[in-house]
């Protein structure tokens, strides 16, 4: 088969630049631990009421930051509404008790699921205050619409 060489050289290309963007995700990955924000740690969805360790609920710690602890169940998210400080890093920990959720705190960059069996962790900054929505943005069944919370950011 005859390939022009102007084709070579614009297929060649191609392939250099598919190889550098695979590269730079792969390193950028591994150099700065970026991964998705489950699957870490299990938690049993048959005892989450009773369970001491996952109580819904924000957690202010002593610098000022938060925990927040929140399961989301059809069609609920607890607790709700949640508060948090402005300008702290809020770590947020989430699992469900019956089907898979989503967590999306609208115009944010706060968005995990909320997986039966697992906790997901992140840690975020709100740098401005005021009120948001939190979305479920997993379909989760008939009342999907209405699985909506508030979060509170204050000064
Ligand atoms: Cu919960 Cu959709």
């Amino acid at each position: 088969m005859h390939v022009e060489f102007y084709e070579k050289i614009w297929m060649w290309a191609a392939a250099v630049l598919l190889v550098l963007f695979v590269g730079i995700l792969v390193l950028s990955a591994a150099s700065q631990a970026i991964h998705p924000p489950s699957h870490v740690e299990t938690i049993d969805p048959q005892t989450l009421s009773t369970n001491p360790d996952f109580q819904p609920g924000v957690a202010l710690q002593p610098d000022g930051s938060a925990t927040v602890t929140v399961i989301g169940e059809m069609y609920d998210f607890r607790p709700d509404p949640i508060e948090v400080p402005a300008n702290r890093p809020i770590t947020f920990r989430l699992t469900s008790a019956d089907v898979m959720h989503g967590f999306e705190v609208v115009g944010t960059n706060a968005n995990a699921m909320m997986i039966p069996g697992y906790v997901s962790q992140f840690t975020i900054v709100f740098k401005k205050p005021g009120e948001y929505i939190i979305g479920c943005n997993e379909y989760c069944g008939i009342m999907h619409h209405n699985m909506v919370g508030k979060l509170i950011v204050k000064q």
